[in-house]
């Protein structure tokens, strides 16, 4: 297991480039199981859960290969396997969007139920009654949703749960109505890029789709799709992460190979806080200017602030001249990163839904421990703006969503390195590391 041993207070300086958006990728590739011939993806980053999202295409029978010009080929090879093991859906849930692909394309989808995480319980009911609503006949067995229908029919889905609309949900059933017989309206879809993105890509392999980026989507069934290339959109929680992060550390960096449009609420709850923001046709760039004002952020659905950038936007305000807001209206449990945040030295107070933020002058390293994937980042974006050393361990939930973070950080300027957590974490590591230091000193060969 890996730690991040950040050396913060540096400014970041510099220009990045985005990498391809992790949350498009992932139910693009569950969908290519809809198509008769193969599909070329650019931009899918090369990420821990993309990789276990091919592991889990291959144990059903479609071919994923990274090409050397960083294209996903994917391809089906044996349309007869319908079984997503527990094993690999404990690990991400985004698998569970292949289900809707394998009941529409091979009538039978048998995929474990995901299960809890640590940003709450997450449930896929509203998944299972919009498949249920296209004619599958859903049962639960050990621990896995067996849906089976010989061709799904069209019907009006409405997507809405107690939190808004579902993002993987509209995505399953998106995807599976697209070989449905008749009209499928889908009514409380999801307005996020990363679902207009999936549309555009089942639009480009052949089905009939109106109504993307609104909470009404038209979904007119075809007899079969086929291949396409396709080039997937960047990742703006990944944008958003670096420019929180240089909001917090200083300095002025630019985003390059972004979709401003994507950015709305964040640049604004950005600019709110007193960094300045520039956008170009494909690029953005923020400058810090000192301390950041406090500011109210409630994270909601597109095109509200995403959740996914929620903690970060906390660590961010943990240094803000006064008191700021923060809630989240998605998932209202994820305040894993409040705890170590406090260990930094911020002031945090969670009520409910709702973090109260008591900014401090400056936050002070140690070691720290991620929870999940975004709240790592979190932790990450306090390292980088702390004074002295922060350690991040169990960073491998960092590795599930940022492709290179620490690279692409280093690049403007953080002092941030990967190592063994054997030698950041146990006393054990920490005094041999002494004793190798004292024998250098004393020029003693080891
Ligand atoms: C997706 C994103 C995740 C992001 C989240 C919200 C991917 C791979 N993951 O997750 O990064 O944080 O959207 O933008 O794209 N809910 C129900 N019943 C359901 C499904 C969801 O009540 O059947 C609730 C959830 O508990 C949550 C809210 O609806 O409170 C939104 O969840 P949802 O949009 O489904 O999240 P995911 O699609 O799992």
């Amino acid at each position: 297991m890996d730690c991040l041993r950040i050396a913060g207070g540096l400014p970041l300086q510099g220009v990045v480039t985005a990498s391809g958006s992790k949350n498009a990728a992932l139910p693009i590739m569950a969908a290519s199981i809809l198509a008769d011939s193969a599909t070329v993806l650019a931009g899918v980053p090369d990420l821990v859960d993309v990789n276990t999202l091919a592991l889990l295409l291959g144990y059903l029978g479609v071919e994923v290969k990274r090409h050397a010009d960083k294209t996903l080929h994917i391809e089906t090879v044996d349309p007869r396997p319908t079984k997503a093991d527990y094993d690999l859906v404990r690990r991400m849930r985004a698998s569970f969007c292949a289900l809707g692909p394998l009941v529409a394309r091979r009538g039978r989808g048998v995929v474990s139920l995901p299960g809890g995480c640590n940003i709450g319980t997450r449930p896929v009911d509203l998944h299972l009654a919009a498949l249920a609503a296209l004619g599958a006949d859903i049962r639960i067995e050990g621990g896995y949703v067996i849906a089976e229908a010989r061709r799904l029919q069209g019907a009006r889905i409405d997507l809405r749960g107690p939190y808004g609309p579902t993002v993987t949900g509209t995505a399953n059933a998106m995807s599976a109505a697209t070989l449905a017989r008749g009209r499928t309206t889908l009514v409380g879809a999801a307005r996020e890029p990363e679902i207009v993105d999936l549309g555009n890509f089942l639009i480009a392999i052949g089905a009939k789709i109106d109504g993307l980026g609104t909470d009404a989507i038209e979904i007119d069934g075809v007899e079969r799709l086929s291949g396409a290339s396709y080039q997937v959109i960047p990742d703006r929680i990944e944008t958003g992460t670096l420019l929180i992060a240089t909001a917090a550390a200083g300095g002025e960096i630019t985003i390059e190979g972004i979709d401003p449009s994507h950015l709305t609420a964040v640049l604004e709850a950005l600019q709110a806080t007193g960094a300045l923001v520039t956008l170009g046709p494909r690029q953005v760039t923020l400058r810090a200017t000192g301390r950041p004002r406090p500011t109210n952020v409630t994270a909601l659905p597109y095109p509200g602030i995403p959740t996914d950038l929620q903690a970060q936007f906390m660590a961010l305000l943990s240094l803000a001249d006064g008191e700021s807001q923060i809630s989240d209206l998605v998932f209202p449990d994820r305040f894993m990163q409040v705890a170590e945040l406090n260990r930094l030295g911020a002031r945090i107070e969670r009520h409910g839904a709702t973090a109260i933020v008591t900014g401090v002058p400056r936050l002070s390293g140690a070691t720290v421990m991620a929870s999940d994937l975004r709240a790592s980042a979190a932790l990450v974006v306090a390292g980088l703006s702390a004074e002295r050393e922060t350690i991040v361990r169990r960073v491998y939930h960092l590795d599930r969503g940022y492709e290179q973070l620490e690279r692409k950080l280093r690049s403007v300027g953080a002092q941030i390195v990967r190592e063994p957590d054997a030698q950041a974490g146990s006393p054990h590591a920490a005094a041999h590391r002494n004793i190798a230091a004292a024998a250098r000193l004393q020029g003693v060969p080891r």
